[in-house]
């Protein structure tokens, strides 16, 4: 709900070696879009390992309030019945997405190209979000807007009666963005254009294909991809299993690299291209992480990675990687502050305005713990070593913050606390119980609550 719960103070202390095999939870891009189009299908669609965070089950919500009928079964698996393009309803609440950026803004290009009218609010951290960014295409396709200043929720979307279809440039690196203009042009007769000048993480497409929409991709010799959407298909129900997330994998992942004497395995990883920049980045980093079994289930790579505790060096990350490990900075980070040498990040622009300000988060979380960084406009340096630790750090409502810096205490000289990890549940609910088992020490932190 749009109420922040108590805050839930944590620390995390120096850990034994982690070890063991782990499957974190499904990506949590895919489960938003799975119920998104499978609300948008004709007939039943079944998800399998549906990410149950709570910005998914937000969505699951918000797709009931639009009119789909949505069951999870005891066996995990859920059913989601679909009212058609253009047979959404119009809600009778004020639809409330809590944490999550991205279940509100392809929701809001879901429902702009009928003519319903839908209220949405979120949390104290998703109101200070930016959405200008997804209603400047969406007026252009015909939709009203009742916000108060400066697009920040709560706002009313009045979707067009008659959309008009775009040709839309994406100015920003941004897959919502995209994904919110091409839902839009699902319900809007003929072609919807999206030109994607930075390539972004590919859900949206991919599952339109699946779903059986006519799409076409074509990319030029710059690179810029020009996606073309032909507007009222019958969308056809889909059995969908959800990969596990590498953005939620990403903390394990660090985590068994930085403490020594550690190996695992995480499971079932997806390992599409935009989305594997970290892992990337910490091979060059020296990171001892083997793909164990690559293999393909709808339309998407997946694979086991084991996982070897290594001594990092630092290096200096091409900004052009960016947008495939976006959400991966605030852990990377926590990597970096244990390198030898220097660890340079640019083209963080977008970073500042995720689930908090990541990139001054990242930099006050580390210096609190004596961790020696600079921060700049769109730019992070991490000089690594030991790290002292002892610090609290503030996590402005944000679950990678929270799970970044729990990470860090587990190779501090002093315990690391964050004030709040309540949010964690937001994307990887299953977090302090699997690094638990695999040896991690959490500690609740009553005394220093912010
Ligand atoms: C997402 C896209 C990214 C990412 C977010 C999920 C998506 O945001 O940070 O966590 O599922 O499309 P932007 O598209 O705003 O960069």
């Amino acid at each position: 709900m749009g109420s922040h719960a108590a805050a839930r103070p944590l620390s995390a202390g120096r850990s034994g070696p982690l070890s063991g095999r782990m499957r974190v939870p499904g990506d949590k891009s895919i489960s938003h879009r799975s119920l998104m189009l499978g609300a948008l299908a004709v007939g039943e669609t079944t998800i399998d390992g549906l990410l149950e965070g709570d910005d998914v089950l937000n969505t699951a919500n918000a797709m009931r309030a639009l009119g789909a009928t949505i069951v999870r079964e005891e066996t995990g698996r859920w059913r989601v019945h679909g009212v058609g393009v253009g047979g959404l309803l119009e809600p009778t609440h004020v639809v409330d997405f809590g944490n999550a950026g991205t279940g509100v803004r392809l929701c809001m290009g879901l429902v702009a190209s009928q003519p319903i009218a839908v209220t949405f609010t979120g949390d104290a951290s998703l109101v200070k979000r930016p959405m200008g960014r997804v209603l400047d295409p969406l007026r252009q396709m015909g939709v009203e807007v009742l916000a108060r200043s400066g697009d920040r929720l709560p706002l009313t979307i009045r979707g067009a009666a008659a959309p008009m279809p775009v040709t839309y440039r994406v100015p920003m690196a941004s897959a919502q963005v995209k994904s919110a203009v091409l839902l839009a042009g699902l319900g809007t007769p003929g072609l919807t254009t999206v030109v994607e000048p930075v390539f972004t993480r590919d859900h949206t497409e991919r599952m339109l294909a699946g779903f059986g929409a006519a799409i076409s991709i074509d990319t030029d010799r710059d690179g810029v991809r020009t996606i073309r959407l032909e507007g009222r298909p019958e969308l056809k129900p889909q059995a969908i299993t959800v990969p596990s997330d590498p953005s939620s994998a990403a903390f394990p992942i660090v985590a068994a690299t930085i403490v020594p004497g550690s190996d695992i395995v995480v499971e079932g990883v997806l390992m599409n291209p935009a989305r594997i920049g970290l892992i990337e980045t910490l091979l060059e980093m020296g990171a001892a992480i083997e793909v164990v079994a690559e293999r393909q289930t709808g339309g998407e790579t997946l694979a086991d990675l084991r996982v070897r505790s290594a001594e990092l060096k630092g290096v200096t990350v091409p900004a052009s990687r960016a947008p495939s490990m976006i959400d991966e900075y605030p852990i990377l980070a926590v990597a970096a502050a244990t390198a030898a040498g220097e660890t340079r990040m640019s083209g963080l622009e977008e970073m500042r305005v995720k689930e908090s300000d990541r990139l001054s988060a990242v930099a006050n979380g580390l210096k609190v713990n004596g961790v020696d960084c600079t921060e700049g406009p769109d730019w992070l340096v991490v000089r690594g070593g030991p790290v002292p630790g002892g610090g609290l750090v503030a996590t402005h409502l944000d679950h990678r913050i929270a799970m970044s810096f729990l990470i860090l205490g587990f190779v501090a000289q002093s315990p690391v606390t964050v004030d709040d990890a309540a949010m964690i549940a937001t994307s990887f609910p299953t977090f302090e119980s699997l690094m638990t088992d695999a040896g991690a020490s959490f500690r609740a932190d009553e005394d220093r609550a912010a």
